[in-house]
């Protein structure tokens, strides 16, 4: 029998097999690997955030604008404020062990409950790439998602030409499922956009 569930004031029509991911954010999973603390971001990091996201190089293959000023990054973690603790999605920084600065971040986010299934996203300062850092991170969040959040699947979407980010992805296993032509328009030309995704191993 199908019948309607609500979960932070969205409803599902579902029934008694349907899958319902529930997340919890709280409290925010700090995440430590060899080199690496992943945490949660609050206003002292927007210095750094802003540095990240309004780097030519970080968001070449991004369809995200790049940010204008520090007030971009101050409503991004106004904004994950109020996302986190309603379990909408989640971000972490990425900080090396000896050091508090965010040099990168990595997100679980485009949750989709009823199918157990979400998205990753990454960057990393340019400084830091080519290092290990992003695997090293990686590997925490899928851990994370599949292992604690109990995701079916993970799914990252971008562009064909990200070779950064396919490789990644590859090398941790995720497959190519789809590449879409021209889906969408950004910065005054249509894109293409390419969708990974990797199951559970359970
Ligand atoms: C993509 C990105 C996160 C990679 O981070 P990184 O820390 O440099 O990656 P790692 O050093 O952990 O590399 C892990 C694997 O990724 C692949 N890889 C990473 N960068 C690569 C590059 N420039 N060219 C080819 N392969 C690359 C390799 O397979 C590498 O394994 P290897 O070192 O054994 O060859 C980083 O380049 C970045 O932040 N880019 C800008 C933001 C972005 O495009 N984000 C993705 C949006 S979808």
């Amino acid at each position: 029998m199908l019948t309607w569930l609500r979960f932070n004031n969205s409803l599902f029509l579902a029934n008694q097999n349907t899958p319902m991911l529930t997340p919890n954010f709280t409290p925010f999973p700090v995440l430590t690997t060899d080199r690496l603390v992943l945490r949660r971001m609050t206003r002292d990091d927007i210095h750094e955030l802003f540095r990240l996201r309004s780097d030519k190089r970080v968001n070449h293959y991004l369809i995200r604008a790049p940010y204008q000023s520090v007030e971009d990054a101050n409503a991004f973690i106004t904004k994950t404020d109020t996302a986190i603790p309603n379990n909408e999605f989640i971000i972490w920084g990425i900080t090396l062990k000896d050091e508090n600065k965010v040099i990168g971040t990595i997100c679980i986010w485009n949750l989709k409950r009823e199918h157990d299934r979400a998205e990753v996203g990454y960057e990393l300062y340019p400084d830091y790439w080519r290092k290990g850092i992003m695997q090293e991170a990686l590997t925490a969040i899928l851990d994370y998602g599949f292992n604690t959040m109990k995701l079916h699947s993970i799914a990252a979407i971008i562009d064909p030409f990200n070779q950064g980010s396919y490789s990644l992805l590859e090398k941790n296993h995720f497959v190519k499922e789809a590449h879409f032509k021209e889906d969408y328009f950004h910065d005054g030309k249509f894109k293409d956009t390419v969708i990974y995704s990797l199951l559970s191993p359970k």
